[in-house]
């Protein structure tokens, strides 16, 4: 069965001038996750973060660091991610040659792994890895930029998805990211998704809203 639902705030939409306040905030206001969106300018178009960042947010927090790396290749920056404090880390099937190789190393680097399907990915892509990630995620948007429009069609691949998680009887979330707002987190919890990436629903108002904000989109608002 899914578990509670956990809301995963993206520092994407943060104040990127005081990204260790904005993350300081959000754990305070309810955040299970901090979801943390590594771009190259190249696997997508448009540039974040690196470990450096995710290093000096370290402190901020004891909370989940949940990192999305959008980057390519995506292998040789493991370790340092790992390093930097990085909790779970997910990867994307197309950033790498060998996904079951990229996995295989997040594990032994002691962390856990995910794996994401861009919405034009099919789901065969998490064949033959099922028995290891942690944390499927399935991007309701293209990935790049926050603020954009959930894909509807992407619901269908949660519910199916959800069904192979029952099938292993292994202990994986199932991520959605992208879109996700009032209207949009109650169709993908119903689907089956268990934690919800929030970038612009989670800071919207500013510091003041963040913990009514994560309320509402956990259903509880
Ligand atoms: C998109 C990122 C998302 C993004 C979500 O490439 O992976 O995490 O920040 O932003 P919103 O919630 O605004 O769609
Ligand atoms: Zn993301």
């Amino acid at each position: 069965m899914s578990k509670p639902v956990r809301i995963a705030p993206s520092i994407l939409s943060a104040d990127f001038a005081k990204l260790g306040e904005e993350v300081r905030a959000i754990d305070a206001a309810g955040a299970d996750f901090i979801h943390i969106d590594v771009m190259d300018g190249h696997f997508v178009p448009n540039i974040t973060i690196g470990p450096g960042v995710v290093k000096a947010l370290r402190p901020h927090t004891t909370k989940t660091f949940d990192v999305h790396l959008m980057i390519s290749p995506v292998d040789p920056y493991l370790e340092a991610f790992a390093n930097a404090g990085a909790d779970i880390i997910t990867i994307h099937p197309e950033a790498g040659a060998h996904t079951h190789r990229t996995v295989q190393t997040i594990k032994a680097l002691g962390k856990k792994a995910g794996v994401v399907l861009n919405p034009g990915t099919p789901i065969s892509a998490l064949d033959y890895v099922m028995d290891m990630v942690d944390l499927i995620l399935v991007m309701s948007v293209n990935p790049g930029f926050g603020g954009q429009s959930f894909i509807d069609s992407q619901l269908d691949k949660i519910r199916e998805i959800r069904k192979m998680i029952e099938a292993t009887g292994r202990d994986i979330d199932l991520q959605v990211d992208g879109g996700i707002n009032l209207e949009t987190a109650p169709k993908a919890i119903a689907a089956g998704a268990d934690v919800l990436v929030a970038g612009t629903a989670t800071f919207v108002g500013g510091p003041g809203e963040y913990a009514n904000n994560i309320k509402k989109l956990r259903g509880e608002g």
